[in-house]
C-alpha cells in the first residue's frame, strides 16, 4: 500500500456501470470498481478496493449508476436568452431564415458588449454541466472579444469543450449583424485560434472553425477558412450547419449554381474534411451521404430543433448504417433545451415519426433508434464526432467524464415508480424517458467533479 501512496492519490467508484462500446453494443454491468488517477481510468475490475488514506472512494447507493457524461456537438451559447422562443409575436411558428433575421440576429447582435458576454456564458456553462454535458462544441457569436469571454468561462468551468466565433460576411439579414469583409472575419478567427491555444492553454478546451452556413459566407471567406484549418498542428476542428430547411437548402444551391449539392459546396471549398461537424443534415440525400463518408465528415443530429422549427427529419439509422459517426446537439435556441436527454427523447421520436412516414409512401424504412444507439449518440458517439478517442466510455486509459445518476424516489419525479428496477438495462430506459437533470447527481470531467460535492 504505501508504493501505491507514492504513486498518486487515487479515486476509487464501486458500483453499476452502463457505457458504449460501439453503435450496436453496450455493456451493462452490475457491479465494478473504476480506479482513477490523475482523471485517466487506470484499472476497471470486479472486485472491491479499500483506500488509503489521501484516496477517495465514492460507492454508489441503491438505485444508482454510473454512466458516461454527454456531449452536446452542437449549440449555440450566444442564443440561450432565447430559449423556448420560436413562435414569438406573430402567430405562427417561425421557420429557420425568418427565425434567424428576426429572433436570433438581433439577439447575437447584443454580445458586441462584451458586458452581455460576461452575464450570459457563465450562466450557459453552469447550466450544461448541471445538465451532465461534459464536452460541448460552442458557436459564439461574430464577436471576437465576446468569444474570448466564452474561452475563459469554459475554462474556468472545468468543461471539455470546443469554441467557435462565427464567421459571417454576407447576406446580413438583419443589418447590423456581419462583418467587415472577408479578410477581417479570417483574422479574428486566427486570433481565437492564438487565444485559445497559446493564452493559459487547457488541453480540455480547444478551437474550431465555424462558419455559419454557406448562405453567410462569402467564396473569399469559405475559400480562406477551407485552408485554415489544415495551417495547425493539430488541424483545427470545423462546424457548420447543412441541409437543415428547403428553403435554406434552395438559396444556397442559387447562390452555387455550379455546385451539385449543398454538400458539394462545403466540398469545393475544402470545408468537407476530416474533423468537420456538420449540424442538421434533415434532407441530405445518398450522394451526399456517401460524399460526407468519404471525407469522414460527422453529424450533428439536433431532432428538438429539427422538429421545432418545423425544418425536417435526419436519417440517423441510415447514416449509421453507412457508417458516418453521428452525434447529439441541443442546438439552442432553435431547439428549446439545454438538455441531451432532451435530445435522446426526441431522436427516438423523431426516429419513429420517419419510420412510419416511410411506412406510409411504402418504403421498407430503417428501423427507428434502439436504446443502444441512443446510448451511443449521447455519449461515445459524440466523442468520435468531436474526435476525441479517450472520452465517451470507461475503457482503461481513458478520461473519466462520468455521470453519478440516480434513479431513487428522493431524485425527482415520477418518484414512485424508480425503486424496483434491478434490470440495468429498464433503468437507462426510464433515467433517458422519464427522467430529468435532477437524477444526474454528480458531474465529473477528467476526473474533477463539477456538480455535486467537490472532494469527489
Ligand atoms: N443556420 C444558420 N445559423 C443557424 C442557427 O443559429 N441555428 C440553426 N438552427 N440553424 C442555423
Ligand atoms: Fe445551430
Amino acid at each position: 500500500t504505501t508504493s501505491r501512496l507514492t504513486i498518486s492519490l487515487l479515486k476509487i467508484y464501486r458500483g453499476p456501470i452502463i457505457h458504449s462500446m460501439s453503435h450496436s453494443a453496450a455493456e451493462f454491468c452490475k457491479i465494478v470498481t473504476i480506479i482513477v488517477s490523475h482523471g485517466i481510468i487506470e484499472e476497471i475490475r470486479d472486485s472491491d478496493l479499500e483506500p488509503c488514506p489521501g484516496d477517495t472512494k465514492i460507492v454508489a447507493k441503491e438505485g444508482e449508476f454510473l454512466m458516461p457524461g454527454f456531449v452536446d456537438t452542437h449549440t449555440h451559447a450566444c442564443q440561450f436568452s432565447n430559449l423556448g422562443i420560436v413562435i414569438h409575436d406573430s402567430g405562427e411558428g417561425h421557420e429557420l431564415l425568418d427565425w434567424l433575421s428576426k429572433v436570433t440576429f438581433p439577439t447575437e447582435e447584443k454580445f458586441s458588449d462584451i458586458n452581455v458576454a460576461k452575464k450570459v456564458y457563465a450562466a450557459v456553462v453552469k447550466n450544461l454541466l448541471a445538465f451532465g454535458t461534459t464536452t460541448c462544441c460552442y458557436y459564439g457569436t461574430l464577436h471576437l472579444d465576446a468569444t474570448k469571454i466564452l474561452v475563459d468561462e469554459v475554462k474556468k468551468s472545468g468543461q471539455r469543450a470546443f469554441v467557435g466565433k462565427c464567421n459571417m460576411d454576407k447576406n446580413a439579414t438583419y443589418p447590423a449583424y456581419v462583418e467587415k469583409d472577408a479578410a477581417t472575419s479570417i483574422d479574428e478567427t486566427k486570433k481565437l485560434i492564438e487565444y485559445i491555444r497559446s493564452v493559459n492553454p487547457d488541453t480540455k478546451v480547444d478551437a474550431i472553425i465555424t462558419p455559419r452556413f454557406a448562405l453567410s459566407c462569402s467564396t473569399d471567406l469559405l475559400t480562406g477558412l477551407g485552408k485554415l484549418a489544415g495551417k495547425y498542428s493539430p488541424p483545427v476542428r470545423i462546424q457548420t450547419h447543412i441541409s437543415e430547411n428547403k428553403a435554406e437548402i434552395r438559396q444556397t444551391l442559387a447562390q452555387f449554381p455550379e455546385c451539385q449539392s449543398y454538400s458539394a459546396v462545403y466540398d469545393k471549398f475544402g470545408l468537407l474534411r476530416e474533423g468537420t461537424i456538420l449540424a442538421h443534415g434533415c434532407w441530405l440525400d445518398d450522394e451526399e451521404l456517401k460524399l460526407i463518408q468519404s471525407r469522414k465528415s460527422c453529424i450533428s443530429h439536433c431532432p428538438t430543433s429539427n422538429l421545432n422549427l418545423r425544418s425536417g427529419i435526419a436519417r440517423v439509422s441510415e447514416m449509421l448504417h453507412r457508417n458516418i459517426e453521428v452525434g447529439l446537439g441541443t442546438d439552442v435556441s432553435g431547439g428549446f433545451a439545454p438538455s441531451i436527454l432532451t435530445e435522446i427523447r426526441h431522436a427516438n421520436m423523431a426516429s419513429k415519426a420517419l419510420e412510419l412516414s416511410l411506412l406510409q409512401s411504402s418504403v421498407v424504412p430503417r428501423p427507428s433508434l434502439s436504446i443502444k444507439q441512443l446510448l451511443y449518440l449521447a455519449t461515445l458517439g459524440g466523442a468520435k464526432v468531436c474526435g476525441l478517442g479517450k472520452v465517451g466510455n470507461f475503457k482503461k486509459g481513458n478520461y473519466f467524464d462520468a455521470l453519478l445518476v440516480s434513479v431513487r424516489a428522493d431524485a425527482g419525479n415520477p418518484a414512485v415508480w424508480w425503486e424496483d428496477l434491478e434490470d440495468l438495462e429498464k433503468r437507462l430506459e426510464r433515467f433517458f424517458f422519464c427522467g430529468n437533470e435532477r437524477n444526474i447527481k454528480k458531474v465529473w470531467v477528467q476526473g474533477n467533479c463539477v456538480k455535486g460535492e467537490a472532494n469527489y
